[in-house]
């Protein structure tokens, strides 16, 4: 069984490199770490690389990234993959800082890569705009969100952490609540990509900052009921939907099977389960703005 660690990074196309540059380095706050013609490598302020944008004919989330053990064996995970019936390559030509990946694709064709080795991309950096400390979570729209949730599972080791009825499982690969999600819809594509913020003061500068550059908030401050994070949405020039979110659940120990305690918890302990839609699955703010639900149509 494969054991990822974290998520790495999201590697976008973008018909616009120059465009998602400026979203990035100006209102996301992550800094360019490194820029080539066609490709640019945006880090946050402490170095971590959390996406890549390569100049491509139209938007789309490319691939995932996830870190595994330090002493994994790239050729066992191969032969693991290959019993699943997943091809995989080993590529050297991956990105600044990180050493070979695993690639492959997922069942709905999303490229993964898997690595082990990775260094800084500089030190406590001056950023501007909103500066996350790090990429959280990306949620997915697919037809069958227990068919992704299957393979993400028995593939790649992930658990499930929560569903909201039948249309929404939020998978967890570490401490975290969730790392990704997949919620029942048309046409499959990434619905939104999530980076953590510190706390709610920072949540609450990230609002001023979309009221001074009107940045319309299409949902939010809201108080997710999986997962127990604050959030709020916002769309970036390509029209991906992004959330900022703080004060996830995180799971600490597996073997005991509930989030850390925390105070504001539905059920004394939360464990996983499946929530109701509309009732409990969020436990305060105001609904999503009607453009919210444009990305499952
Ligand atoms: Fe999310």
């Amino acid at each position: 069984m494969i054991k990822l660690r974290r998520i790495g990074h999201a590697t976008f196309e973008t018909p616009d490199l120059q465009r998602m540059i400026d979203y990035y380095t100006q209102v996301m706050g992550l800094v360019l770490a490194e820029r080539e013609k066609d490709r640019a490598f945006l880090a946050t302020a402490i170095g971590q690389l959390a996406v890549e944008l390569n100049k491509g004919d139209a938007e789309r989330c490319a691939v995932l990234s996830f870190e595994v053990a330090p002493d994994s064996d790239f050729g066992a995970l191969a032969r693991e993959l290959d019993k699943d019936g997943v091809k995989s390559e080993l590529r050297n030509d991956c990105v600044p800082g990180m050493g070979p990946a695993l690639t492959f694709r997922d069942n709905k064709g999303t490229g993964i890569a898997l690595f082990k080795q990775w260094s800084y991309l500089g030190r406590h950096l001056a950023h501007h705009g909103v500066g996350p400390l790090k990429l959280g979570h990306v949620a997915w729209v697919v037809d069958d969100p227990q068919k992704a949730a299957d393979f993400y599972a028995k593939v790649l080791g992930f658990k499930v952490s929560d569903w909201i009825d039948d249309w929404f499982v939020f998978m967890r690969c570490n401490a975290d609540h969730h790392t990704v999600n997949f919620v029942r819809g048309a046409h499959t594509k990434m619905h939104h990509i999530a980076f953590e913020l510190k706390d709610f003061i920072h949540m609450q500068n990230a609002c001023d900052l979309f009221g001074q550059r009107n940045i319309p908030i299409l949902w939010g401050p809201v108080w997710h009921g999986p997962g127990h994070n604050i959030a709020i949405y916002h769309r970036n020039p390509d029209d991906q939907m992004i959330e900022f979110f703080c004060d996830l659940d995180r799971m600490l120990d597996e073997e005991l099977g509930y989030f850390e305690p925390r105070p504001w918890h539905r059920d004394l302990p939360q464990r996983p389960k499946t929530w109701q839609s509309g009732d409990s699955s969020n436990i305060w703010g105001p609904p999503p703005l009607p453009d919210f639900h444009r990305a499952l149509g």
